[in-house]
């Protein structure tokens, strides 16, 4: 499935693909492979010390084409120009992308191939870092981060977990099916071009006193990854983002709040200039009655809290009398479907994505599944980590949302202009 859908966005495609300095270079290898698999066409350019990890050999056989690394390959310079070559790309990727790359691309050096080849090209640049954990947090590597999505380079990870120095932490090369997949996206078509989206996600935190609140498990992976998936379905999209420890999806406006009622008023504020509003957000239900002004202290014997419930912000943006798209999430334990319906009628939803909690599932599970409800039927979608199904879940999103504004186009608009851009039409959604 998922190789089908990177074979859509890849075949025929000129891919340039930079490998520079680094133990992850082994996995460009890979990388290569799926690449054509996929159906693009695979040139790779090696930096100096990429070929110390690696043989050109390796890459030329895996590539099926000539290898460069020198500018001053006067054979290969012969066959094929430098800056033909950098014509010949649709989309540079560059995988693994160590930091001093990026930091000589955010530079605009060219004092190798590969780096001349990126400033001589018009074609998209897409970086895939791996590197030690410390160096890509360190401020000179986020700064040349930013500096190169600002000229509009796509970061593909970097990744999460164990690392060539037995150390675990984000800077990781994303395994290469991750990478096609990615790159897939970045070329597959923008369903929600000029739409604006707005998602809220993670938890929310209700303060029992100064140092102490009710919160609960959500990571706010999944919303997170909703945004992402949106934005790169061409919408703008705002993320109201309870309490997480998680990186913004470039491009995305972030708002952070604690409560319910904080993320009640900036998802309100918001709602109606909104076309579609997706809460992936785990909302606290009840909150204490009070907050104590000071630490509460221990008495002995047992503490009561008195808990008011919180307002349901779902159901207030599907009750506006302009309201958008409205798609709801229900975490579920037990009776999914049942539960989940129940919850689409009494909040008046559009479309709720369900899927099950607790056991390893759910909040803190990097896998997910979703059964998608609406009143005309319910659709499952496959397992997979949470972006992969993110990104389904926003493409049914798309088709759902763009056959409920044709039936809706008589509603008031919101005063800004709207596009006329529609989702493609693909497949219906199952009948239960
Ligand atoms: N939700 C919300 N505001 C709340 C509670 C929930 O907007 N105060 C939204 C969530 O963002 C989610 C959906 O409602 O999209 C369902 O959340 P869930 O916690 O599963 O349902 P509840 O309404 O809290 O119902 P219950 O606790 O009875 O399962």
């Amino acid at each position: 499935m998922a190789q089908l859908e990177a074979r859509n966005g890849l075949a025929g495609l000129r891919v340039l693909l930079g490998v520079s300095g680094g133990i992850a270079a082994y996995k460009a290898c890979e990388l290569v492979r799926r690449l054509r698999e996929a159906g693009a066409e695979v040139r790779v350019v090696l930096t100096e010390n990429a070929a110390r990890f690696v043989t050109p050999l390796t890459f030329q056989a895996l590539s099926g084409q000539p290898v460069r690394s020198g500018l001053w390959d006067e054979a290969a310079e012969a066959a094929m120009g430098h800056l033909e070559l950098a014509h010949w790309a649709q989309h540079i990727v560059i995988a693994p992308a160590s930091a001093d790359l990026v930091a000589r691309l955010a530079h605009g050096f060219a004092d190798d191939l590969l780096t001349t080849l990126c400033l001589a090209s018009t074609a998209p640049l897409a970086i895939a870092p791996a590197m030690n954990l410390r160096m890509w947090a360190h401020a000179a590597t986020q700064a040349n981060v930013a500096t190169l999505r600002g000229r509009g380079a796509a970061f593909l990870g970097p990744g999460e977990g164990r690392m060539a120095e037995a150390e675990s932490g984000l800077g990781r090369l994303l395994e290469p099916h991750q990478i096609v997949a990615e790159l897939a996206a970045l070329r597959g078509p923008k369903a929600l071009t000029g739409k604006r989206v707005l998602v809220s996600a993670g938890p929310t935190y209700e303060d029992i006193d100064p140092v102490r609140f009710i919160g609960n498990r959500s990571s706010g992976r999944m919303g997170f990854a909703v945004a992402q998936a949106a934005m790169e379905q061409g919408a703008s999209v705002e993320l109201v983002a309870g309490p997480v420890h998680l990186q913004t999806p470039a491009g995305v406006a972030r708002v952070d709040v604690r409560s319910a009622r904080d993320m009640r008023e900036a998802v309100l504020a918001r709602a109606q200039h909104s076309d579609i509003y997706i809460g992936a957000a785990a909302v606290g239900d009840f909150r204490p009655h009070e907050v104590a002004a000071h630490k509460l202290k221990k008495t002995g014997g047992a503490l009561t809290l008195s808990l008011n419930e919180n307002p349901d912000i779902l159901a207030a943006v599907a009750a506006l009398k302009q309201r958008p798209y409205v798609v709801g999430f229900a975490a579920e334990t037990q009776n999914i479907e049942g539960y989940a319906r129940a919850k689409l009628e009494r909040k008046k939803l559009d479309l709720i994505a369900a899927n099950k909690v607790g056991e390893g599932e759910g909040f803190d599970a990097c896998q997910n599944e979703i059964l998608l409800i609406s009143r005309d039927g319910a659709e499952r979608l496959a397992r997979a980590d949470k972006l992969a199904l993110a990104r389904q879940l926003v493409e049914r999103i798309a088709e759902k949302y763009a056959d409920w504004e044709s039936s809706n186009g008589n509603r008031k608009d919101t005063g800004r202009a709207r596009s006329k851009a529609r989702a493609p039409r693909r497949t219906r959604m199952r009948g239960k």
